[in-house]
């Protein structure tokens, strides 16, 4: 997609760009609400992606646009914070600026075919290509490392959402055809191959108050495990707490604190199992698991929504081996495992895709959109010719 970036920077500010970066949006197979309690993630990267084209432009000054509003807006880098998209890209700059990495000024534009607010890490797609076409600009040549660390800062520290690593890692460290296990309080990780069919359903329905929503959880979490840690000095993150024990958590918190933990410790105990079937091929117990996740995430995280909740019942109805939300909740995709390649899989996913189909339409009056996940690569420098 750079062509169409590149002529929405030149109708914009009339010349050509000088750098240009890609980065996708993604999946994530289970593990959702673990990685900012320091457990385990399983995401992949999907084939969209956005791009952001770049050229210097005055010092102090960055220059946007993109296919979203297609308003060309400048903002003063280091002055007050802009709303929208724009606040990412400011926040970018900030933290590129901490590594000796900002232009002193730039254009920039941005398109993308990453569905917006539906779970699937549109802002990291965003955040991800915006640092790696900036940094570009300035000439430094940045770890990928730092990319994930501006990336992630950007939005926690400026946007204000108080998200995980889980996107921006995969943003960049994602390979074709591989899902990404990430322990994310050591950063270890493991690359599985995916070999199996996966749909996404996305409902188009996306909660106005999530990224509240989200840091309420949060806060949620770092209140049981302040609690947890009282009794238990040694206890750094809330996905230590053992399975075995689990029962306690009931004991010693209130609600909904005790709820929330008892989602966090069976889901990091889920995703480190499902990624070991993931690894032997055994799609089966995977989806097993997945469906395990979703009920979880429905009745003690409370983050799904009515029209997530239909589709993942009629996918399950139709025969999948496992259906779930995928990312933050209250609204975006529910990603669907129809089984491994081969076999009955294609008449089962033609069944799958007409029972969800039928059911959503009877129930919102609008087709979903549905379509076939294939793990894509991560963030890459683009030609700007
Ligand atoms: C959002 C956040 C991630 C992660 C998921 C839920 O996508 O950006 O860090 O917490 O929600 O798993």
């Amino acid at each position: 997609m750079p062509h169409q970036a590149i002529a929405l920077f030149r109708s914009a500010f009339g010349g050509p760009p000088t750098q240009a970066a890609s980065a996708p949006g993604r999946i994530n197979l289970i593990g959702d609400h673990t990685d900012y309690n320091g457990g385990p993630v399983l995401p992949m990267a999907l084939l969209e992606r956005t791009t952001a084209v770049t050229g210097p432009g005055e010092a102090g000054w960055l220059g946007l646009v993109s296919t979203r509003d297609g308003r060309v807006e400048r903002v003063r880098w280091d002055g007050p914070l802009p709303s929208g998209w724009s606040a990412y890209v400011v926040g970018v700059m900030r933290e590129l600026a901490r590594h000796g990495a900002a232009p002193p000024g730039a254009d920039l534009a941005l398109t993308s075919d990453v569905p917006i607010g539906a779970g699937l890490a549109s802002s990291a797609a965003l955040t991800v290509a915006a640092a790696a076409a900036l940094a570009a600009l300035s000439g430094a040549a940045l770890p990928a490392d730092v990319l994930v660390e501006v990336a992630h800062r950007a939005e926690y520290e400026h946007a204000g959402v108080r998200c995980g690593i889980m996107d921006q890692t995969i943003a960049v460290h994602a390979r074709a055809g591989q899902a990404l296990l990430l322990e994310c309080a050591t950063g270890r990780s493991r690359r599985i191959a995916v070999r199996g069919r996966v749909i996404r359903v996305d409902t188009g329905t996306s909660h106005e108050l999530a990224a509240s929503a989200y840091n309420a959880r949060r806060a949620e979490c770092e209140s049981a495990l302040a609690r947890l840690a009282r009794a238990e000095p040694g206890l750094r993150h809330l996905a230590d707490w053992p399975p075995s024990r689990i029962r306690e958590l009931r004991r010693r918190l209130p609600a909904p604190l005790w709820a929330r933990a008892m989602h966090v410790v069976t889901e990091t105990q889920r995703t480190r199992t499902a990624a070991a079937f993931l690894a032997r091929g055994r799609w089966r117990e995977f989806g097993r698991l997945m469906n395990a996740s979703h009920d979880s995430l429905r009745r003690w995280y409370d983050c799904s929504a009515p029209p997530l909740d239909l589709v993942v019942r009629a996918a399950r109805r139709a025969g999948a081996w496992g259906a779930r939300l995928t990312g933050a909740g209250w609204g975006g995709a529910v990603l669907i495992v129809v089984g491994a390649t081969g076999g009955g899989t294609a008449s089962r996913e033609a069944r799958i895709v007409r029972t969800v189909d039928r059911s959503f339409r009877r129930a919102y009056g609008r087709a979903p959109t549905i379509t076939v996940v294939q793990p894509g690569p991560g963030a890459r420098p683009e030609r700007v010719i």
